[in-house]
């Protein structure tokens, strides 16, 4: 495997072959003042997490990645470069396994494959001292030779699809010219271009599904994405306008 990746400019390449969580590890480099498009790349990671405290099981021969971005603009906004990453994951995938078929974007910013979770991108952010956004980290994880069994909300990966997984590194390269693409697009157009594309590979657009807050759980119509990237759910008490949770089946 080359440990080696063509990665477009601007982009710089820091490789830890065991981690505890290239997002850790990211924000560590940004704390020091490292740049945006420092990137973090592990074959493994021994402290992988997810979105809310989760676990991210995180064996070898699957992805993990954390870029690090320097946006100048408030959190909420610079969130939409999680739609970007889930943009960019699904075109990477696409292009190196056609046989996988449809992929499809979860709200906020997981990637499916048949329903199943195939990625998931986690967001972190530190502010400076005036209050500003100092930089966001995006974290990605692909589920390319396993994926874990008994998840919460199903999980598969490219080998349980039934097709040889490509090299992490290939991924790599992949992942971070589409990435690039897309966050170029983001900062030149504003959220409307990538919010057209999320919107039409959304899973479950228009259909009812189930929300889990922080200590509440609801149920609706998966109404749209507005013009930020916030959910709308259309619930008997009318609509609610949902920045984070997680989606599931109406179950
Ligand atoms: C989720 O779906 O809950 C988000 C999963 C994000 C996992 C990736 S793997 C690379 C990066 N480092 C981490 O510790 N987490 C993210």
């Amino acid at each position: 495997m080359s440990l080696h990746p063509l990665l477009p400019a601007g982009y710089r390449l820091v490789l830890c072959e065991t981690v505890g969580s290239t997002n850790d590890e990211a924000k560590r480099l940004a704390r020091s003042g490292a740049e945006a498009g420092t990137l973090l790349w592990a074959l493994e990671q021994t402290a992988g997490r997810g979105r809310r405290g989760r676990e991210w099981v995180s064996p070898r021969g699957n992805f993990y990645a954390s870029v690090v971005e320097r946006p100048a603009c408030r959190f909420d906004r610079a969130a939409q470069l999680g739609f970007v990453a889930a943009l960019a994951v699904g075109d990477a995938l696409a292009g190196l396994v056609p046989e996988l078929g449809k992929l499809a974007c979860k709200w906020p910013n997981d990637v499916l494959i048949q329903g199943r979770k195939i990625a998931g991108i986690l967001l972190e952010s530190e502010g400076d001292e005036g209050g500003s956004l100092g930089f966001l980290v995006v974290g990605v994880g692909i589920n390319l030779v396993s994926a874990p069994i008994g998840a919460e909300f199903p999980a598969t990966s490219i080998a349980g699809e039934g097709h040889p997984p490509p090299e992490p590194a290939v991924v790599l390269e992949a992942f971070v010219h589409h990435f690039d693409f897309w966050a170029r697009c983001w900062r030149d157009q504003g959220f409307a271009p990538v919010r057209a594309a999320w919107r039409a590979r959304a899973s479950g657009l228009g259909e009812p599904i189930r929300v889990r807050l922080e200590g509440a759980t609801l149920r609706g119509r998966f109404a749209d994405i507005d013009e930020q990237g916030v959910l709308l759910l259309d619930t008997p008490d009318g609509r609610r306008h949902i920045s984070a949770g997680d989606v599931f089946p109406p179950g």
